[in-house]
């Protein structure tokens, strides 16, 4: 393990908003789509360099509901891109004990991907090293939308008592019920935003920015994030 990191202060959930494909490509001369592909790669390099560590969850933003807004051509390719990753991948991710798990709406995703996102999801159910969350046409704002129908019809129901409901409600009606929250959020190329990404579950994530865009992070990137981490003091609002 690198020296700087502390195995006693891992992170055990690392959520990832992968930025700057497009420009990273562009910058080079090169159509957006090549951004998008060499950011498969930084995909690989990020849950190699989380298995090497020994960090249980790893969840990407991988398309988010406001991307619908791309041209065609760009949605096009990224649909395809993730369809290619979900059907090619499934072998190597079955072999490193890699469990898949998809969050996000399916309305609006068209039959072909959502079959691949199912037929990935069952052949790796059983990998027990790691957890790979792919965001799939997520949204933080409609995860809660979602859970707050869920929970109303509960009530309705007569399944949940109103004064009953507290925080643990709210997080086991979203989508991430099963994973624990993210303890390090990383974005990259620079932006200081969230963008609608886990906004509940990162409460009380430690939040790191690195000006690279995402198809140049590999796994010495993720290395020194994790380092970084374990330098962090965590209070969750004590002293
Ligand atoms: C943001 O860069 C990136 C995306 C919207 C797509 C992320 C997709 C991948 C990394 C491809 C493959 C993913 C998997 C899981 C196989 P941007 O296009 O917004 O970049 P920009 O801000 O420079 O325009």
């Amino acid at each position: 393990m690198n020296e700087s990191i502390d195995p006693n202060r891992l992170p055990k959930h690392i959520a990832i908003i992968m930025d700057g494909n497009g420009r990273w490509a562009r910058s080079r001369g090169l159509p957006r789509i090549e951004g998008h592909r060499q950011g498969a790669n930084s995909v690989e390099a990020a849950l190699t360099a989380c298995g090497e560590l020994g960090i249980p969850y790893l969840t990407l933003y991988a398309f988010s509901n406001e991307n619908w807004k791309r041209p065609k051509e760009e949605l096009d390719f990224l649909m395809g891109l993730l369809r290619t990753y979900l059907a090619n991948q499934t072998e190597r991710l079955i072999k490193n004990g890699v469990r898949l798990q998809v969050i996000g709406r399916r309305d609006g995703l068209s039959p072909d991907v959502i079959d691949a996102i199912d037929q990935a999801i069952e052949k790796c159910k059983d990998g027990a090293m790691q957890t790979l969350v792919l965001a799939i046409n997520y949204g933080s704002r409609q995860e809660i939308v979602d859970a707050v129908r869920e929970i109303a019809f509960d009530v309705q129901q007569g399944r949940i008592n109103i004064e009953s409901i507290d925080e643990s409600t709210i997080a086991k009606h979203l989508y991430t019920r099963d994973y624990p929250d993210p303890d390090l959020l990383i974005r990259t190329s620079g932006e200081m935003r969230i963008s609608n990404f886990l906004l509940w579950q990162i409460s009380y994530a430690e939040l790191l920015v690195t000006s690279k865009a995402w198809p140049e992070f590999g796994k010495e990137d993720l290395y020194a994030a994790v380092a970084q981490y374990g330098k962090r003091n965590r209070r969750f609002g004590g002293i």
